[in-house]
């Protein structure tokens, strides 16, 4: 038995996304229970349109230089738009207390582009985790409902690892050098993709890993009627 025993409740509030990682592989064996777990998400009509591309050892280190590389040369491939610019009212103040509290908590103060910068360079070597999983999907109409699904399966991904004593987070980073993933990875381009998981062992001495990201109250966004 691989996993912790945990209960729901308990696994769903020890997740949260890890920004340091110990470089200690993950065995074949629990890597494919958390993938058999996380093949159990719900999709539209059962389509399962996840295509699951596990990145490890010297394949991941090519991977990074070569989305660092694009990074560098400003090659951003996305298949999907993401703009903060996009955000308003009460999604800017969210970001922006996100970005505080991890900035603040790597001691990177406000003005310093420089540090921000390395700091978000650290999505390219994968917060130092020893695997990544790149979630490819076909492309269909808006692509919404696909993207629905791939959240369902990236969500049921997180919880299980979790549940394994392991630790993830979720990549939209990544998202933006899809050209040169495909091209390391061999990828058709008819597939599409969202987000990563970088995933392992959360390094405990890690400061990024102090944080805990809070939630708004049920009461903001839930309505009831009858
Ligand atoms: C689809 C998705 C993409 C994300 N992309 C990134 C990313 O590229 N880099 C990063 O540091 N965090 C990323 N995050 C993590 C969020 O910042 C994090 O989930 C949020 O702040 C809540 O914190 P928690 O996951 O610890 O509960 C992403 C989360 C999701 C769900």
């Amino acid at each position: 038995m691989t996993n912790k025993g945990l209960t729901f409740r308990e696994v769903v509030r020890l997740r949260k996304s890890c920004r340091g990682f110990l470089p200690e592989p993950i065995s074949k064996d629990m890597i494919n229970a958390v993938l058999e777990d996380a093949q159990l998400a719900p999709s539209n009509c059962n389509l399962q349109p996840w295509l699951t591309h596990i990145v490890s050892g010297d394949k991941l280190k090519e991977l990074s230089d070569a989305i660092t590389r694009a990074h560098r040369d400003n090659s951003f491939t996305p298949d999907f738009t993401f703009d903060e610019k996009d955000f308003y009212g009460e999604y800017i103040d969210r970001a922006k207390a996100q970005g505080k509290v991890y900035y603040e908590s790597l001691g990177v103060a406000r003005g310093d582009a420089e540090g921000r910068k390395v700091a978000a360079e650290k999505n390219l070597i994968f917060f130092g985790a020893p695997h990544v999983a790149l979630l490819f999907m076909p492309s269909f109409g808006d692509n919404v409902r696909i993207g629905g699904d791939i959240g369902m399966y990236g969500q049921t991904f997180l919880l299980s690892l979790t549940d394994h004593g392991l630790a993830g987070i979720p990549q939209t980073f990544l998202g933006m050098f899809a050209n040169t993933i495909r091209e390391v990875l061999g990828i058709s381009s008819e597939f599409k993709m969202m987000f990563g998981i970088s995933f392992g062992y959360a390094d405990p001495n890690a400061v990024s890993n102090i944080i805990k990201m809070g939630r708004d109250p049920i009461s903001n966004n839930v309505t009831f009627h009858q």
